[in-house]
């Protein structure tokens, strides 16, 4: 088969070496990939917005299946305009990716679906929204209703704090908004939970624990993530059942309700109070960097499981996973997620290609020669598969210790809530 995928990050990384490894591959593009798609797949220079670029693209090269990553261009209608023109392709459609696209969308399915989630409150404009604060209790949690790399979400412990994220929301940080969601703060534990789905079935596709602050101790701001294990430690099968219950099923039902389908990766990010889970958002599409810690883990042919999905004939294709622990740290430029320099050298990175139980997934990275360039905050993903996170932890740490790359840092205590050492 002749895939090409889009995206240029760690979970691109990770599928292209995932896919690179089935006997049914004939010719992998990634575009535009990155250092270390480049020589697992073909790297091709298009603007992934350019979708006329990317249709002329497929023709010439006979793809019969495409793989979108990230989020922007299944929010921006990529699969719709693929679909129109007959090329198979895996990921949502534009009116389904509203789930990542817009929380508003998701919430007001929350509501209709009673599916648990944390209250909330839609407000249109700022008077309305400062209104609101009056009779509201802290702490509280404010979200601009755009795409936003995770940067448009508020965590506000005061008054203070909720007036300004509301006014830089309506002053347009985050581009132009007419709606912002005030929602009730909830303790617990995240998870992030995924399924699989061919618009008329469904499977696990495996849970993962993400480290989203930039700092030990999930301390700092927040950033992409800067590690993540899998499986998560809290999942447990009546716990599941809940999950699958009270939040997959009744949002695929929302989804056949609005006469479409969803065909691709679903990730729910919930937060687990006394084993009961809470919905906190949607992405649709794998989470990164969970995807570079779970692909690791899958025991078949990754072309079978999204081509099978592509041709509605998911229900008779089994997912095997790997009885094993998954952890990946990522290594990041000094001064990410702020200020960080671009096009620095890494050394010998060459050397640490994925084998045996170790991956090495590259993100920022860019090949100029022989030489590999540090172009993104979030570098490369080490990851390590093995029977305890200890291990895996301590493995990687290794790896990162011989790299030595002076120009970077990574988080030494990912998984510090499952070792206890
Ligand atoms: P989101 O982009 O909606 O996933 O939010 C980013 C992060 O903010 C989440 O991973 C949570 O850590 C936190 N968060 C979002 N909504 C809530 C909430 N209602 N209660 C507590 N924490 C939240
Ligand atoms: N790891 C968080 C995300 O992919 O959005």
């Amino acid at each position: 088969m002749r895939i090409a995928i889009i995206g240029s990050g760690g979970r691109e990384h990770a599928l292209a070496y995932q896919l690179s490894k089935s006997k049914k591959l004939i010719k992998l593009y990634s575009i535009p990939g990155n250092a270390g798609t480049d020589g697992i797949s073909t790297n091709i220079d298009i603007d992934p917005n350019n979708l006329e670029d990317l249709y002329d693209f497929f023709c010439k090269e006979k793809i019969e299946l495409v793989i979108i990553g990230p989020e922007k261009p299944l929010v921006e209608g990529i699969v719709d305009f693929l679909l129109k023109k007959k090329i198979k392709v895996f990921g949502p459609n534009k009116a389904v990716a509203q789930l990542e696209g817009s929380k508003i969308f998701t919430k007001k399915i929350c509501e209709k679906y009673n599916i648990p989630t944390a209250k909330f409150k839609i407000c249109n404009t700022k008077e309305n929204a400062f209104e609101f604060l009056s009779s509201s209790t802290f702490p509280l949690v404010i979200k601009a209703d755009v795409l936003a790399a995770g940067k448009g979400v508020y965590i506000c412990k005061e008054i203070n704090d909720a007036k300004n994220a509301i006014t830089e929301i309506f002053d347009g940080k985050f581009g132009k908004t007419e709606q912002l969601l005030i929602e009730e703060f909830l303790e617990g534990d995240e998870m992030s939970f995924f399924i699989i789905s061919d618009g008329i079935t469904y499977k696990t596709f495996n849970t993962a624990q993400d480290h989203k602050k930039v700092g030990e101790g999930d301390t700092g701001k927040n950033t992409g993530g800067m590690g993540a294990y899998s499986p998560s430690s809290l999942i447990n099968k009546d716990l599941e059942d809940k999950i699958l219950k009270k939040i997959i099923e009744p949002t695929l039902k929302a989804v056949k309700e609005m006469n479409t389908k969803y065909v691709g990766f679903l990730y729910a990010g919930l937060m687990i109070k006394n084993n009961e889970p809470f919905l906190i958002e949607y992405n649709v599409r794998m989470g990164d960097p969970e995807c570079q810690t779970i692909l690791p883990l899958i025991n078949n042919d990754l072309v079978d499981i999204i081509d099978a999905c592509c041709n509605s004939r998911l229900e008779n294709q089994e997912i095997k996973w790997k009885n094993k622990k998954s952890m990946c740290i990522v290594l990041c430029s000094k001064g990410y997620p702020d200020k960080y320099n671009k096009n620095v050298e890494i050394n010998d990175l060459d050397k640490f290609k994925s084998s045996g139980e170790n991956f090495t997934f590259h993100a920022g990275t860019k090949k100029t020669g022989n030489k590999t360039f540090a172009i993104g905050g979030r570098v490369v993903n080490f990851v390590n598969i093995s029977n305890n996170f200890s291990f895996s932890r301590k493995e990687i740490i290794r790896r990162l210790e011989k790299l030595n790359w002076k120009h970077g840092f990574y988080r030494s205590d990912i998984g510090h809530k499952v070792i206890n050492e």
